[in-house]
């Protein structure tokens, strides 16, 4: 079976004490309600990565993951992070391709591709996200248009590698707008991924992948979504930074 994962992307927010207080709470909470099956992974700002990963410790079923990493292994790229450091000090996700890297820093799909090198060479997991705007939802060329990004930066990986890929699909319209994604849409398109995925690494490959709807998700609209036979999760943003909220939608299955 296919994992449950619902993945918190903190983006750009909470000062170092919310973060600790944050995790502690997520951590508490989903031990002492005693959550299985799905994994949850929390994706602070970089200076939060080792102490949450401190407070997470080894708590079976909470990952960390950071949000963004470097394309190059190591060396002299200033302001840059390497997994190989990431993966030093246990971060095991890396969110890639998030359509606010995209747009306001102008990562493109080759970028990326080397970006799920670097993640999948140190042993991490990438949650590649893909999308599509208003203006090309409106045109109805949503599907080829997802298509194609994964095409352009994750195909050229063996089956093997691509088995550990984690795929988000995240909207634009739908991020941070209120606007989700009504879960038929959210099914329609996931199953069309999925299809994508089958023609080019099989049925059997396709089918272990796991793939999470990210878009103004909230406690109200998760079950819902989560309900869908094509929906594996969820990419959270600011429904991620309130610790019920979070959990609500983590036990939305
Ligand atoms: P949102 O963000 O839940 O605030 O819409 C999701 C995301 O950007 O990952």
């Amino acid at each position: 079976m296919r994992k449950k994962i619902v993945a918190g992307n903190w983006k750009m927010n909470l000062t170092f004490e919310e973060g600790q207080q944050l995790t502690s709470e997520i951590v508490q909470m989903y031990k002492d309600e005693a959550i299985q099956e799905v994994i949850v992974v929390l994706n602070p700002p970089f200076p939060h990565l080792y102490p949450v990963k401190k407070l997470v410790g080894d708590t079976p079923g909470v990952a960390v993951g950071a949000q963004n990493c470097s394309d190059k292994e190591s060396g002299a790229f200033t302001g840059e992070v390497s997994t190989k450091i990431l993966a030093s000090f246990g971060v095991s996700y890396v969110i890639l391709g998030h359509s606010e890297r995209r747009e306001y820093f102008k990562e493109d799909n080759t970028l990326l591709a080397a970006k799920v090198n670097q993640v999948l060479a140190h042993g991490l997991t990438p949650i590649f996200c893909c999308g599509e705007s208003l203006e090309i939802r409106e045109a109805g060329t949503h599907e080829e248009t997802v298509k194609a990004q994964l095409t352009a930066s994750l195909f050229h990986l063996s089956p093997e590698e691509f088995s550990k890929v984690v795929i988000a699909y995240e909207p634009i319209w739908a991020i941070g707008t209120g606007k989700t994604a009504t879960a038929d849409q959210a099914q329609e398109m996931h199953a069309a991924l999925r299809g994508h995925l089958a023609s080019k690494y099989g049925q059997a490959v396709a089918a272990q992948t796991s793939i999470l709807y990210g878009g103004s998700a909230n406690p109200g609209n998760a079950k819902e979504l989560f309900g869908k036979p094509d929906v594996d999760g969820g990419l959270i943003g600011g429904a991620s930074l309130k610790s019920r909220d979070f959990i609500e939608i983590v036990k939305s299955f």
